[in-house]
């Protein structure tokens, strides 16, 4: 038997850092632990991602619990591949597609088979005895721009906000050590800011760390972030220390029946709200913005991305990470980039096809977090591995965020002289 290859498949349901229940795959090796990865979920999912699959056992965990799942991977998944080499992921993975049959991954769960994709990811490198980045691509050298999600709307808190994350991207910054220390000294101007106009309570974080303010509309969480990176001493713009972004995750503010977006209590068409955002794009430098528009709307996102030529447009809920979106995408010539979230479609194999689909289009890979994470920072590696120039992994203020920015630290310090920071050119970095 060769020294890579499968000999048990072991999995467990943990909790993600909602409390909610997640699987954790365990990969052995000649009978060693080899590879251990945690999947992560989305709360503010898009309508077309693969199958998370849940008990719905109202006894446990509220439905959520994911013993299925589990049982999943400890059966079909453990016989499909034990005996197989674990440096063949993408013979693996398609064992694995194979095995569940639809198209979404409905019948084993994404879940379980994402996570025993990314745990066969892990142990690859480890047999190969290399980090994970280097294992998956030896060329990668590119240190990601961090899109900072000061304050957090939407789906991932309590508040009023209908804009799920206002960004600051710290282009400006050397190196991503340079980007958290940036975004701490923002951070805290910002804490001051809003203690003094909402009270202490109002710093309370969201899902993805950011402050949940009882702010409101678009303009005021933009104003306020302006005011802290000024204060904190730093340039906005284009070419200078920082520029904004966006995920304003609107499928959740929109009414597909009405055809109408609500934002603030003023309900815009769609042409009205790309002039919106045509207002705020000439009035604060915008890097970047995702799902600007309802999930569907392919014209929408095409107009949009002619219409702002200095802003990355982002499809998140629109590509789901999956190829056969993008391609319509690209035939509408709709948005410029694709957020890259693994469990959306459930496989590596086939989330590193529709990067490299997206760079062979020339759209831009901007690889995220999910809302419900743990503490496995396996999306460091992969950005890294992609030379993809930007994460969106949450503010570096909770556990599960950090263990991303301070694995980030380690590849910087790692790669040493031959890193490279993303900084301005983080839409097409390579
Ligand atoms: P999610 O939110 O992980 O809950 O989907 C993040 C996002 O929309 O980008
Ligand atoms: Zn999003």
């Amino acid at each position: 038997m060769p020294l890579s290859t499968v000999s048990d498949v072991r999995a467990r349901e943990i909790l993600d850092c909602r409390g909610w229940p997640t699987v954790q795959v365990d990969i052995y090796v000649d009978g060693q632990l080899q590879g251990r990865a945690d999947v992560p979920a989305g709360r503010s999912t898009g309508l077309h991602e693969a199958c998370v699959l849940t008990d719905g056992d109202p006894k446990r965990y509220r439905g959520l619990g994911v013993r299925n799942a589990v049982a999943n991977v400890e059966g079909p998944i453990r016989e499909a591949i034990v005996g197989l080499d674990v440096t063949e992921q993408r013979k693996i993975d398609s064992e694995l597609i194979k095995l569940d049959g639809t198209p979404n991954k409905g019948n084993l769960g994404a879940n379980a088979i994402l996570g025993a994709s990314l745990a066969i990811a892990r142990a690859g490198a480890a047999t190969a005895n290399l980090p994970l980045y280097r294992y998956l691509n030896p060329f990668g050298h590119v240190l990601p721009v961090p899109l900072m999600n000061f304050l957090n709307g939407g789906k991932l808190t309590a508040n009023e906000l209908e804009i799920q994350e206002f960004i600051l991207m710290p282009i400006g910054a050397e190196s991503y050590g340079h980007a958290l220390q940036i975004t701490t000294e923002i951070n805290e101007e910002l804490r001051e800011l809003v203690v003094a106009k909402y009270g202490i309570l109002a710093t309370n974080t969201g899902d993805e760390g950011g402050f949940a303010t009882p702010m409101k509309g678009i303009w005021e969480p933009l104003e306020f972030l302006q005011k802290a990176a000024e204060r904190a001493g730093y340039k906005i713009g284009f070419g200078e220390d920082i520029v904004f972004g966006l995920d304003c995750a609107s499928s959740h503010w929109h009414d597909k029946d009405a055809g109408l977006y609500t934002l603030d209590g003023v309900s815009y068409e769609r042409d009205a709200l790309i002039d919106l955002y045509k207002q705020v794009a000439a009035k604060f430098p915008l890097g970047s913005v995702e799902d600007p528009l309802d999930e569907e709307d392919f014209d929408g996102f095409a107009a949009l991305t002619q219409e702002l030529p200095q802003t990355q447009i982002v499809g998140d809920d629109l590509f789901v990470t999956n190829v056969e979106r993008l391609r319509i995408g690209v035939e509408h010539k709709a948005a410029n980039a694709m957020l890259f979230k693994v469990n959306q479609i459930g496989s590596l194999s086939e989330a590193f096809d529709a990067a490299e689909f997206a760079y062979r289009h020339g759209y831009g890979v901007q690889v995220s977090e999910r809302s419900g994470e743990t503490e496995d920072a396996l999306i460091s590696d992969l950005v890294v591995a992609l030379n993809g120039g930007q994460i969106k992994t949450g503010m570096p203020v909770r556990g599960e965020r950090t263990a991303k920015h301070n694995r980030l630290l380690q590849i910087e310090e790692e790669l040493g002289s031959t890193a490279i920071f993303a900084g301005h050119h983080f839409r097409q970095p390579r």
